[in-house]
């Protein structure tokens, strides 16, 4: 494993209260509120138990309720959540009825026993059942196996609209580089067709080490050139297609998957410094959008917008699609904007 892998930090040493199924949830998770350290003895689902409970302590907000609630909560979890341990055996959980995570054996070469916090746990092993099974996407037309801490898509419009945008391209078919690659599915739609040679980066190690392996899989893998780096890395033009598909929020990173969803200020910025230093004459730069930035966050400046208005680009093309509400109705739109250069 290369040891820049993201990976739960091990509990090496505490001195945590064994708590089993007889301490009433309620209780456990008060306490874990106050900051006390807790270790689960019994079974997982004791674990899953008081996460419960807390939830229900901490008002979990509901799906729509917005940004800044739902981030309130989530760190008030996060920090209560991590005193309730769970213990590491030989790179298993030591839990009675506590799912695999193969995960555990892959990411810590360096320790056999330890101590994880029992939502860590809950990520890694439905990351592996994730891995191990497989997403599908029918732009691709096979399975996507992502890596433990890699964003995967919650739904498709996006990548069904930018594969219609991509049909009707008519520019070269030189270089293209996915910017942000994620799990690759998008540096995989542009190797399908028919780029000569496909780039992609990302800041986050872990979906790195994603797409190399998905291309491992591959019966016939296509030649993408993979760079752990910051945008569009040591990459240089002239490139033909420039494609990202950024975080669509503004927002503070805490952990790894964070850098999925939030951008910070610069960002934007940087990117489009390096887009038009390294686009093709007569390239095209695509990035895959979202109307959510309008709907929650009103008052952050418009990202594309803002760079258009600055007169560097111009937009050929902007395509919108509604999506399919995961839950409640929603008014969000998938967007593709395609840029040239002025
Ligand atoms: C919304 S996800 C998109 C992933 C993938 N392209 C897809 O469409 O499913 C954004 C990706 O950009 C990456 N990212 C965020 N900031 C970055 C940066 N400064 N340089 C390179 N990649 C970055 C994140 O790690 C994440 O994988």
């Amino acid at each position: 494993m290369p040891a820049a892998l993201h990976r739960p930090e091990p509990v090496l040493r505490h001195r945590a209260q064994p708590v089993d199924r007889n301490v009433p949830t309620a209780q456990a998770a008060a306490w874990l509120r106050e900051g006390r350290s807790l270790i689960v003895t019994d079974r997982f689902p004791t674990g899953l138990d008081i996460l419960a409970a807390l939830r229900v302590q901490l008002d979990e907000p509901a799906e729509d309720a917005g940004y800044v609630r739902k981030r309130a909560f989530r760190e008030a979890f996060q920090s209560a959540s991590k005193h309730l341990l769970a213990p590491i055996v030989g790179r298993k959980v030591a839990l009675a009825d506590a799912p695999a995570a193969g995960f555990l054996a892959e990411l810590y070469p360096d320790h056999a026993d330890f101590a994880l916090p029992v939502e860590d746990a809950k990520v890694l092993s439905s990351a592996w059942e994730w891995y191990e099974q497989g997403v599908y996407f029918p732009v691709l037309g096979y399975r996507v196996h992502p890596f433990y801490g890699t964003y995967i898509p919650a739904r498709m419009e996006h990548l069904e609209l930018f594969g219609t945008w991509l049909a009707k391209y008519q520019g070269a078919r030189d270089r293209a580089i996915d910017v942000g690659t994620g799990s690759g599915v998008l540096a995989l739609q542009m190797a399908k067709a028919g780029f000569r040679q496909v780039l992609a980066t990302d800041i986050n190690p872990n979906a790195i080490e994603s797409v190399a392996r998905q291309l491992q899989r591959l019966p016939r893998a296509p030649a993408i050139e993979l760079e752990h780096a910051d945008l569009l890395g040591a990459f240089g033009g002239p490139i033909d297609l420039i494609v990202s598909n950024p975080p669509w929020m503004k927002g503070e990173v805490g952990r790894t998957l964070d850098l999925a969803m939030y951008f910070q200020d610069g960002f934007f910025e940087r990117f489009f410094d390096q887009a038009r230093q390294r686009l093709a004459p007569g390239g095209r730069v695509v990035i895959v959008f979202s109307n959510i930035i309008e709907l929650s966050q009103p008052d952050v400046p418009h990202p594309i917008q803002t760079e258009l208005d600055r007169g560097r680009f111009t937009l050929v093309e902007k395509l919108t699609r509604r999506v399919k509400p995961l839950r409640r109705r929603t008014r969000e739109k998938v967007e593709v904007w395609e840029m040239a250069a002025v």
